[in-house]
């Protein structure tokens, strides 16, 4: 199959494009600079460029792109910067699709636990609960919304809400790691706060399923199936590394620090992946001890 992924230089997207690769899909990669592969086609989103000629023939197209939620400190301007990234180049790319003679029959396109707001306390969430409130929860509704144009042309529209996503090299565990191997990492707060983790490896493996099973559409959460506590989270890290887990990391620290953006450790989401396993998708990872050792 030819599937396009926008956003493919990504920790995420980098992992995609090998997982379609070997998969045999050709793969071609919407790219913001100038093309430096023959798999490389430019678009700019902020022009509303996208390169329709290369994309005659895709049928599926994956939108992973925006700038990194964790890159910055939230200041109201990142913050703007964060909803526009992914606001404009959704739109951009969903309304361009519905102008392709052969329309792709699904749009991926990415989304967040997030939708669910900062902190759900002990409640269980599947794609039926309702969206959070605060920025983030109000950054994936409009995200969401953003593919509407696809959606009106009767393209199947997938929003992977994305757990917490721990894989070799990036992600979640790249703060993490090295205070844990210096021994240095505990529980943030009070570590009794859910973490929705998902395997690198079952996030490929997610939109692989969204795009080669004929029928998936609408929004999926895609996490592993046994959420946890922060505070198992890091005892089974502390474990899998041979280093002892040491003092919490207090709450007040992480805000000072990380400003708006720690109630993303801070946070309980307790997320069920409902959709995907219902429609047969099984998890090779299941929980937070198979999710760590695949990563480490
Ligand atoms: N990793 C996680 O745990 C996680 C969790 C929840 C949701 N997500 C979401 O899933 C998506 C992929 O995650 P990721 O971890 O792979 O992110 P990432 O490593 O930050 O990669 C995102 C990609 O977006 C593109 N990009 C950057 N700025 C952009 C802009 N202004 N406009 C359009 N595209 C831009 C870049 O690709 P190019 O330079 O090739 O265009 C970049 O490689 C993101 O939208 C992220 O918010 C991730």
């Amino acid at each position: 199959m030819r599937v396009a992924v926008a956003g493919s230089s990504g920790f995420i997207g980098t992992a995609l494009v090998a997982g379609l690769e070997s998969a045999g899909h050709d793969v071609l990669r919407l790219v913001r600079h100038r093309p430096a592969a023959p798999d490389e086609a430019q678009w700019d989103p902020e022009q509303g460029v996208v390169p329709l000629a290369r994309m005659a023939g895709v049928e599926a197209v994956v939108h992973l792109g925006g700038i990194n939620v964790g890159s910055r400190r939230w200041t109201r301007r990142f913050k703007k910067q964060l909803h526009h990234s992914r606001i404009r180049s959704t739109t951009v790319l969903a309304s361009a699709l519905t102008g392709l003679s052969t329309r792709p029959r699904v749009f991926v396109s990415a989304s967040a636990m997030g939708f669910y707001g900062p902190d759900r306390g002990r409640e269980v969430l599947d794609e039926e609960s309702e969206a959070g409130d605060g920025f983030l929860a109000r950054l994936c509704q409009d995200w969401e919304h953003a593919a509407a144009p696809a959606r009106a042309a009767d393209i199947a529209v997938c929003h992977p809400r994305f757990g917490l996503v721990i894989g070799p090299g990036g992600g979640a565990l790249k703060p993490l790691l090295p205070l844990f191997r210096l021994g240095l990492g505990g529980h943030f707060g009070n570590g009794e706060q859910f973490w929705s983790p998902v395997s690198l490896h079952d996030v490929v493996r997610a939109l692989r399923f969204m795009i080669e099973q004929h029928g998936c559409v609408g929004p999926y959460n895609v996490c592993c199936p046994a959420p946890v506590s922060n505070g198992e989270f890091s005892r089974v890290l502390a474990h899998e590394l041979h280093r002892p887990r040491l003092l919490p990391v207090p709450g007040i620290g992480l805000q000072i620090a990380l400003g708006e953006a720690s109630s993303e450790l801070l946070g309980s989401l307790r997320i069920l992946p409902t959709r995907l396993t219902e429609a047969g998708f099984t998890f090779d990872h299941e929980d937070v001890r198979e999710i760590i050792r695949a990563a480490l």
